[in-house]
């Protein structure tokens, strides 16, 4: 969600700079961008609407520029509300990721005092603002006064046309301060700086830095000269890179069993460590939002059924009203490819106040979320770039299959459950078997409506099913608790509804082929994935039994089924799902 991209150094290519780090932020989803370069004592913007795609700019040559791509909340997308904002006097450039939650407030005041606004967005009040506060001090201490005065959580790139200076400063969204050879870059997210350089600063709240000939970093709200901590990125630039596959989507399907066997392989210390926390708490809850509830969802299950332990789950969003009970003695595990979604780390930053453990497994190093909590499992998925989620999804429930296993003493045979699932994976992944995948996906091209049920580990394997048709095809799909159907959703049924059955090999087969059956009689149309072939299948799509890893290929085939339905409905890029975000960070 909107994309911050900064450089200040030797080259006098700026603006190609920005474009290009601009470029490798797209995933986070946008609908309209912007850049601004030094020219001499002025500055130079150009805005446009929809995607970068082959976008050149025709900004003159320069060494300082900041960009942004913006997904829209304050103001519809328009080139006027894109980013960067300017002043009256055009002389300050600010580009914005956040909210500013007073900015009606701000607005009025400084209209009353004579500042001209041209667009709707709240992130025009702070380049007046900055504006304001330069009649009487210099370019840092304005932007620290300005940045001092917003509420809510942001992160603000500012060039200033006399200065060849540019100030990053941020509260909440994240920024990642790169350093390079006399050079300094400085992005939302740690992808678009690596091609440059692996020397990085993770930005914490209420940091501030200038970047110029040199580096300096301040803490808000006072101002005070800190000591940066630089970190160095494990990964290199070719990991971001589609390579030989058409989209981010696929190629990170493919790296699926890699992921897999590397948490079988390595996280033995780490599910450890996680299942003690587990024992020793005193109320233990699971959150996320979206994909990541999924998982949280399955851990529930893992846990009662393996570890017989009582988890409690929340979507991220709901745990502020949940979390009165809290105690110094409760642990909460937060889950989280990004670390950034704000409906995670509100409410663990609640927590965290009121004393309770942080546990998260997340998938960015450096990134909030990770900086928050005490005890940290790195997913090791690799960057995902897709906005839709995959790869970091099935690390999260291998992650939870382990440690659930850990906590009932029974390690090894999950790690042998998780290599037999990435050998199954494969399976999945060749040729014979995506062609059937495909005839599938062909045969549902003109579905208004999927169904996807399943019960038990497999409830959370459908409610991920259906999400992801949903957010890559755009198809109506919805997944149930196979118990469900006949409470209400049984009236959706009508002939040839597809619905998909998840019928792993555990207690809840004969259950769920019982729900099979109870559709079928309703003129459905039945798609059975599993071990285990049944009469009541109309097409039937074996994932072998794995015991409770087996859900694992069953996601596998699911995210298959929503590519290549998405691409033959004419989806051109499944990469960047309509209106969604990778990681998002308002609330
Ligand atoms: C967005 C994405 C989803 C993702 C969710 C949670 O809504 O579109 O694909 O599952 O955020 O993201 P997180 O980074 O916290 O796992």
């Amino acid at each position: 969600m909107c994309g911050i991209f900064g450089y200040v150094g030797n080259s006098n290519n700026a603006a190609g700079i920005v474009l290009a780090g601009l470029r490798l932020l797209e995933y986070r989803g946008y609908d309209s961008w912007g850049i601004s370069v030094k020219r001499g004592k002025k500055l130079d913007v150009d805005k446009h609407t929809g995607k970068i795609e082959q976008a050149i700019t025709q900004l003159p040559k320069s060494t300082l520029g900041i960009g942004h791509t913006r997904w829209a909340t304050h103001g519809g997308v328009t080139t006027v509300n894109a980013h960067p904002h300017l002043d009256c006097t055009k002389e300050v450039a600010v580009v914005h990721n956040g909210i500013v939650e007073n900015f009606l407030e701000l607005k009025e005041e400084l209209q009353r005092i004579g500042h001209h606004f041209v667009s709707e967005t709240d992130t025009e009040v702070i380049a007046h603002l900055i504006e304001e506060y330069l009649k009487k001090e210099g370019f840092a201490s304005s932007v620290r006064d300005a940045f001092n005065r917003l509420k809510g959580l942001s992160a603000i790139v500012v060039a200033y046309a006399p200065s060849a200076e540019i100030i990053a400063a941020k509260s909440g969204s994240p920024l990642v301060v790169g350093v390079g050879d006399n050079e300094f870059f400085v992005a939302s997210d740690a992808v678009g700086i690596v091609k440059h350089t692996r020397r990085v600063i993770f930005m914490e709240d209420n940091d501030m830095v200038i970047l110029g000939k040199k580096l300096k970093l301040i803490r808000l709200p006072e101002g005070k000269v800190v000591k940066p901590l630089f970190h160095t990125i494990d990964w290199e630039f070719k990991n971001v890179q589609k390579g030989k596959y058409k989209h981010f989507l696929l190629k990170e399907i493919y790296e699926q069993p890699q992921v897999v066997e590397n948490i079988a392989i390595n996280y033995g210390a780490d599910t450890k460590r996680l299942s003690k926390l587990i024992e020793e708490a005193f109320g233990t809850f699971m959150l996320g939002c979206g994909t990541a509830s999924y998982a949280a969802i399955a851990g529930t299950y893992l846990f009662s059924r393996v570890a017989k332990k009582h988890v409690n789950f929340s979507i991220g969003s709901e745990f502020a009203y949940l979390e009165d009970y809290l105690t110094p003695k409760s642990l909460l595990i937060a889950i989280s490819q990004s670390g950034e979604t704000i409906d995670v780390v509100a409410p663990v930053e609640k927590a965290r106040k009121r004393g309770s453990q942080i546990a998260a497994i997340v998938n960015v190093i450096g990134s909030t979320l990770y900086r928050q909590a005490q005890h940290k499992i790195l997913l090791g998925a690799g960057v995902e770039k897709a906005v839709v989620s995959t790869k970091s999804f099935i690390a999260m429930v291998a992650i939870l299959i382990l440690t659930a296993y850990t906590s009932a003493k029974r390690q090894e045979e999950a790690k042998e459950l998780l290599m037999q699932a990435a050998g199954n994976i494969r399976v999945i992944l060749q040729n014979a078997y995506v062609k059937r995948i495909k005839e599938l996906a062909k045969k549902l091209v003109k579905s208004s409506h999927i169904f996807v049920i399943g019960r038990g580990l497999a409830y959370a394997t459908a409610l991920e099913t259906a999400l992801k048709l949903k957010e890559t095809s755009y198809v109506h799909a919805e997944g149930f608790a196979g118990g469900e159907l006949k409470h209400g959703v049984i009236a959706l049924i009508d002939n040839e509804t597809p619905c998909i059955v998840i019928a792993p090999n555990d207690e809840t087969y004969d259950d769920i082929i019982s729900n099979a059956q109870e559709i079928k009689a309703r003129g459905g149309f039945i798609i059975g994935v599993g071990p285990k072939n049944n009469n009541v299948f109309d097409i039937f799509l074996e994932t072998s039994d794995a015991g409770d890893a087996t859900m694992l290929s069953q996601i596998v085939l699911a995210q298959l089924l929503a590519y290549y339905l998405a691409l033959y409905r004419g989806i051109k890029d499944p990469d960047k799902p309509r209106n969604l975000a990778k990681s998002v960070t308002v609330k």
